[in-house]
């Protein structure tokens, strides 16, 4: 079988995905299907990526070795019931769906290796956090799949009981960093900056903080030890957030959201 790649969702994640793939060359553009229900999103998806599309999942999934499942959590039951009369054992499955775990989709699905991601919305700038989990049956195809999602970003490799994690700290990470971003912005326009002016100023700060850890591999507290003269200005603001409580505030919520995921069915 020659290696294809059919994609059920072209919505906000998968559009980002199959850009990833369509602008790389692991997979011929003609080799890349998308499935979704929406004629005119498929003829956006078509025109500006060159991509095969289709309203037919069935059609779509027969003769192609892999399977994108990027659909809501809803609409999944649907899917799976209906790839699954057609499905032959060697397609291997690849959920982004959130919240549902291997083992849910192969009580569906029983002999199809499924491999779990769990990107983030910086997919759509190629910046994605993509964790990616699988079961010993397909560590095998673990190599290709973080292929695949490096074109849309950072990928790690972790153990499926980790994903829900993932989702907290990637996923919602996201909305984590924009509501720090946003207090700083605020805090800006109160010293004296137009609103445009203080995103500006936070939003390069907090890419140049980010991209200093990571190119420099550091811990970030040792970069913040080259901002922080003794007895500065800096010093006192981190010790006044702190008193303030804001890594405790941080670390709380982001275990109420883990604890929250883990209620949610
Ligand atoms: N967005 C993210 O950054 C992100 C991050 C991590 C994980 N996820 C997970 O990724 C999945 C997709 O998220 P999303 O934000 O891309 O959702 P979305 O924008 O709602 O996209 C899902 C797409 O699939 C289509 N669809 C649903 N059922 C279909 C079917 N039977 N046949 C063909 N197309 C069908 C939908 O069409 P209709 O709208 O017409 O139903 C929609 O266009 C979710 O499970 C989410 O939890 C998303």
């Amino acid at each position: 079988m020659k290696d294809k790649i059919t994609i059920i969702g072209g919505g906000n994640l998968g559009k980002s995905i199959i850009s990833g793939l369509a602008a790389s060359s692991i997979f011929k553009l003609t080799d890349i299907t998308v499935v979704d229900k929406s004629r005119y999103n498929l003829q956006q998806i078509e025109e500006s990526l060159g991509v095969v599309t289709s309203q037919e999942i069935k059609s779509s999934i027969k003769d192609v070795n892999w399977v994108i499942l990027c659909v809501q959590p809803r609409q999944l039951t649907t899917v799976l019931s209906e790839i699954k009369e057609i499905l032959t054992d060697s397609q291997i499955l690849i959920s982004t769906v959130t919240g549902t775990s291997i083992a849910e989709i192969n009580e569906v699905v029983p002999d199809n290796k499924v491999i779990r991601v769990m990107p983030n919305t910086g997919a759509a700038k190629k910046l994605s956090m993509t964790c990616i989990a699988a079961n010993d049956n397909a560590k095998q195809e673990l190599e290709k799949v973080e292929e695949m999602f490096k074109t849309i970003g950072e990928t790690l490799v972790i153990e499926e009981r980790l994903m829900q994690a993932a989702t907290v700290l990637g996923a919602s990470g996201i909305a984590f960093f924009l509501r720090f971003l946003r207090a700083m912005i605020q805090g800006g326009i109160q010293m004296g900056f137009h609103p445009h002016e203080a995103q500006v100023i936070a939003v390069q700060t907090a890419i140049g903080a980010a991209t200093l850890v990571a190119e420099n591999g550091t811990h970030p507290e040792r970069e913040i030890d080259k901002v922080t003269t003794p007895q500065g200005c800096t010093i006192e603001g981190l010790n006044e957030m702190e008193h303030q409580g804001l890594s405790s505030s941080v670390i709380k919520g982001v275990m109420a959201s883990y604890e929250k995921i883990n209620t949610i069915k």
